[in-house]
């Protein structure tokens, strides 16, 4: 009996070197050391049949057989994970010096990019971003702006009505003033960027869908002067570290008095060129003093708060910074256009 255990182990050995990968190592496993029909539980119930002198030396041998394969099994575990895991590394090897598939990288659009860099203009001076909605009323688009009823800019010629005239689409960012000064008590510091809508027929200058930014400040003392220092350092910000800035009398039922601003031709340095006409001047954007009637509107004590707002075109901007000839590139959606623009 005793060679019986030593062929067992003999045959283990041999099976050992045979075992490649874990499937087979656990029908090894199985095979020897399995309760009901492991070869080493067959020899533990032959102890039955010797006589009893014998069975403690016998039971001993078996168990010592039963240690040696257990240790010798989990060695062999160890190695069949491994190579395991060495055979699925070298099915999975990549070769990363392979050049990528390119990812193509969207971008925000170009009239989306000088919008940020407005903005950031006038977060670095303390503004706020201020939002409504495009979708508004007549008394937030014109009546609250001190629009008188007749005037043109209320007339479906000009206006996009929606349903049966209730509402429209609004026509400047200048809506969202009304809406900060009913929400929120001077002294106030905000602008606001958005779309707004026009039936305007397109041209080179002229699209029915474009974008403008609000600026709107009110505090006890706020003075056309303070409107004058602001868009200037706007000017030389956005445009040219020399840049100058006029204003020109003008009339918004919103503001008195009210500008047309204007700032020197960044491409000729104000020497006048075909960009300005000749002229060395650019107008950029519309301003004035808070009219009193607006501030009625909106509940504020026009005795006691003096502001300014202005409004300017951010793709007219657009066209300004990046030289474009025509505002509708910009939304014809050509990405071989839109694509020079790559830089957020
Ligand atoms: C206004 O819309 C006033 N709300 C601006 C304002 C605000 C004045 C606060 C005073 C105080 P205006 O209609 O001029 O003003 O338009 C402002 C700018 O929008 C223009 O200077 C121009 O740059 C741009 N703009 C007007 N129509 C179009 C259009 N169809 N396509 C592209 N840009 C346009």
């Amino acid at each position: 009996m005793r060679d019986d255990l030593a062929r067992i182990m003999e045959g283990f050995e041999a099976e050992c070197r045979e075992v490649r990968d874990e499937p087979a190592y656990g029908l090894l496993r199985e095979r020897y050391l399995s309760r009901e029909k492991g070869l080493l539980t067959l020899q533990l119930k032959r102890l039955r049949d010797l006589p009893p002198a014998e069975r403690p030396a016998f039971g001993q041998e078996v168990n010592r057989l039963k240690a040696a394969i257990e240790t010798r099994l989990d060695e062999l575990a160890g190695q069949v994970r491994l190579a395991a895991y060495q055979d699925r590394l070298e099915k999975e090897r990549l070769d990363v010096t392979l050049p990528g598939f390119p990812v193509a990288r969207g971008t925000l659009h170009p009239v989306k990019q000088v919008e940020a860099e407005i903005c950031g203009i006038f977060q670095r001076m303390g503004y706020a971003i201020a939002e409504g909605p495009e979708i508004e009323t007549d008394f937030f688009n014109f009546g609250a702006l001190n629009f008188p009823p007749d005037h043109p800019a209320r007339d479906a010629q000009d206006t996009f009505f929606i349903g049966d005239g209730s509402f429209l689409l609004r026509t400047h960012t200048s809506p969202v003033q009304i809406r900060t000064m009913q929400a929120v008590a001077p002294p106030l510091k905000v602008i606001a960027p958005g779309k707004v809508y026009r039936k305007d027929t397109p041209d080179a200058t002229h699209f029915p869908i474009f974008h403008q930014i609000e600026g709107l400040v009110v505090d006890e003392g706020v003075s056309l002067a303070d409107l004058k220092g602001t868009l200037e350092h706007f000017a030389r910000e956005c445009f040219a570290a020399d840049a100058r800035i006029r204003l020109r009398p003008s009339f918004f039922p919103f503001v008195e008095p009210g500008a047309e601003v204007d700032v020197s031709c960044f491409f000729c340095g104000g020497r006048g060129c075909r960009i300005c006409k000749g002229s060395g001047w650019i107008e950029i954007l519309g301003a004035g003093m808070v009219h009193p009637n607006v501030f009625d509107a909106c509940g504020i004590d026009s005795e006691r708060y003096t502001g300014f707002a202005f409004g300017m075109g951010i793709d007219r901007v657009a066209i300004l910074r990046y030289g474009v000839p025509d505002i509708r590139m910009f939304w014809e959606n050509d990405v071989r256009f839109l694509n020079q623009f790559h830089r957020f």
